[in-house]
């Protein structure tokens, strides 16, 4: 019973065993709507409401960053009917959601190849990025034309051209270095990733950064995840144990800041 009640929490864990970042990816939309025998464009259209839905939630509950996997580098690849229905969804979403977001003082930000989205996107979510660039409540990111490998070969890139100019020798290249380089450079790296929808994988999401994320896989679409469905993700990642490379013994005699623990830019909540 007291684990029936630990996975189906009503109330949040304690603000400080709640991941600074939480990032998600959102799968399921087109079996959604499939399962309905709708268009897979509404699987979406729905998923878009859970954005606004789950953003609500994590902002109330005090969560410093989310961020969201809204288009891969890969979905280029989908039916153009696809891709252009979801760029649609992405211009709905920052003009529906625009008085929203400013009111709550949250940041929107985004990475990716973003260059590569129509300008019909690009304008109006510069300018609300822009508008909310002060916002200290919350940082929302939106993962847009993203990739993880196609992030780490760029840094790569950026790094090499740097050596070629003499800025810096290949020996003075560290993680840190490297994480500079990356589309999340000052972001914390996320604590708790959840993929809904029963897929176990990270295709291709932030790579270097999930090193030491906790995972947690939920069997719900998308477009039916909700508030209580993040309760409990919440709730498992509050009973995740985070070493950092260090033994649990090493953690309870209080040494999470060890040499191991401080190469990483996450911290243990
Ligand atoms: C994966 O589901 C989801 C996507 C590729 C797009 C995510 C987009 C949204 C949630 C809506 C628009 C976003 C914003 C920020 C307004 P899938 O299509 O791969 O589902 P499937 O695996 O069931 O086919």
């Amino acid at each position: 019973m007291a684990e029936i009640l630990r996975l189906s929490p009503k109330s949040p864990p304690p603000p400080a065993r709640l991941p600074r970042h939480v990032a998600i990816i959102m799968d399921g939309n087109g079996r959604w709507a499939e399962e309905r025998g709708l268009p897979r464009v509404a699987g979406h259209r729905a998923g878009a409401e859970t954005v606004d839905r789950i953003t609500t939630a994590c902002r109330e509950l005090g969560i410093g960053y989310l961020t969201l996997y809204a288009f891969s580098e890969q979905n280029w690849a989908r039916p153009p009917e696809e891709v252009g229905a979801l760029m649609q969804l992405l211009l709905d979403y920052v003009q529906k959601e625009r008085a929203q977001i400013l009111d709550n003082n949250i940041r929107l930000s985004t990475i990716g190849e973003t260059d590569r989205l129509p300008l019909f996107v690009r304008g109006p979510l510069r300018e609300l990025m822009d508008k909310s660039a002060a916002n200290t409540g919350m940082v929302l990111t939106l993962a847009l034309s993203y990739g993880g490998r196609e992030e780490i070969v760029r840094a790569a890139r950026r790094l090499a051209e740097r050596a070629l100019r003499g800025e810096l020798t290949p020996g003075e290249i560290d993680a840190d270095t490297f994480a500079s380089g990356l589309f999340t450079a000052g972001m914390p790296d996320p604590d708790l990733l959840i993929r809904t929808s029963g897929e176990e994988r990270v295709s291709n999401f932030l790579l270097w950064q999930v090193a030491y994320t906790e995972l947690f896989f939920s069997p719900v679409r998308w477009p039916d995840f909700d508030r209580e469905h993040l309760l409990r993700a919440l709730s498992h990642y509050e009973a995740r144990e985070r070493r950092f490379g260090l033994t649990s013994s090493q953690l309870t005699a209080g040494a999470a800041g060890g040499p191991d623990a401080a190469k990483v830019s996450a911290r243990p909540c």
